[in-house]
């Protein structure tokens, strides 16, 4: 049996412009997947996951990837799948897996889970997997289930800390930086990624020039943003991440519910706030000094957020004792 865990995950910068070959900034948080792995004698694939409502799923091996499958099971079947086609194994397996964070965040349960999975079964029938080995096959199970994602929530369950990030992991540079000084809040409406990441297509292909100049303009205001996580410079970072939030504006991926929290954040002394991830619902993040914290948590809170109280920067995939 394997016990292991990875982080979730926030967008800090350059969300959408990553799906089109830019880079984004991202973050682990230390609220993680954990996954429970045992080997068993007979071919079977056995799931529970009750966090995402699956309870007792099981299927002979030779019917993995087949068929009807539950919303909550695909991402470990696949991830199982995956594996063994490169890796096969003799006898079964059954995943337990529990969440500290609740899949509505879009903390990234599904790829955390993934990438819980893929480490698992690697230890558990001797598999050396390198950080890029977990990667690509994790990143291969999400775009086999969603066809779409730059995968940088992929990258930072496995390599955890904050990296900069270019699409499909043609870039994974991890960044030494102190933590951030992030406040999240939660706009208690479930993004729909796949939803938004199409508008996006389709205003690109309506206006093409503009979007594209868009996304360069986020580009390079993500390259700023890394040089100055580096220099400490966090009220720099504020600031480059205000002028993200009028690009994803212009993007049309914003809501009132996270312009509602994002701009009590800023009347309570942020240096910056913003969107993080998709858009449309799931949190907003924003920077600012340690003692004006409280207030723009109390902020949040009062704009009909809900604060969630998550440290960046944490490890990717381990091995738990
Ligand atoms: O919805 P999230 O938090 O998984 O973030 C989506 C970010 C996008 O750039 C829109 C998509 C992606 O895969 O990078």
């Amino acid at each position: 049996m394997i016990k292991v865990s990875a982080p979730g995950k926030l967008m800090l910068l350059g969300e959408h412009a990553v799906v089109y070959g830019y880079p984004c900034i991202a973050t682990a948080v230390d609220q993680r997947m954990k996954a429970k792995v045992t080997a068993l004698n007979e071919p079977t694939f056995e799931l529970e996951a009750a966090d995402v409502d699956v309870h007792e799923y099981k299927k002979p091996l030779t019917e993995i990837g087949i068929g009807d499958i539950p919303k909550g099971a695909k991402f470990v079947e696949i991830a199982l799948q995956n594996f063994l086609q490169k890796y096969p194994i003799n006898g079964g397996v059954r995943v337990e897996t529990s969440s500290e964070f609740s899949s509505q965040f879009g903390f990234g349960s599904s790829s955390a889970s993934t990438v819980c999975a893929i480490n698992a079964f690697s230890e558990l029938f001797g598999v050396n997997l390198s950080q890029k080995e977990i990667f690509d096959l994790s990143y291969k199970t999400v775009l086999d289930i969603q066809g779409k994602g730059s995968g940088f929530d992929v990258a930072a369950a496995v390599y955890g800390g904050t990296l900069y990030f270019v699409t499909g992991g043609k870039v994974i540079d991890p960044l030494a930086i102190e933590k951030a000084p992030l406040i999240v809040g939660y706009t208690g409406v479930k993004a729909d990624t796949t939803t938004l990441i199409k508008q996006v297509a389709e205003k690109k292909e309506k206006n093409p020039e503009k979007v594209e100049r868009i996304f360069q303009a986020i580009a390079k205001l993500v390259d700023g943003a890394k040089q100055k996580m580096l220099e400490g410079d966090w009220e720099r970072v504020g600031k480059l991440m205000d002028f993200n939030q009028e690009y994803l504006r212009d993007l049309g991926v914003s809501s009132e519910k996270l312009e509602a929290l994002i701009s009590a954040a800023k009347k309570a002394g942020a240096w910056g706030a913003k969107l993080s991830g998709a858009g449309g619902g799931d949190c907003m993040i924003a920077l600012g000094p340690n003692d004006k914290r409280e207030a723009i948590q109390k902020a949040i809170v009062e704009a009909g957020g809900q604060v969630i109280d998550v440290l960046p920067n944490a490890e990717g995939v381990r091995v738990e004792s």
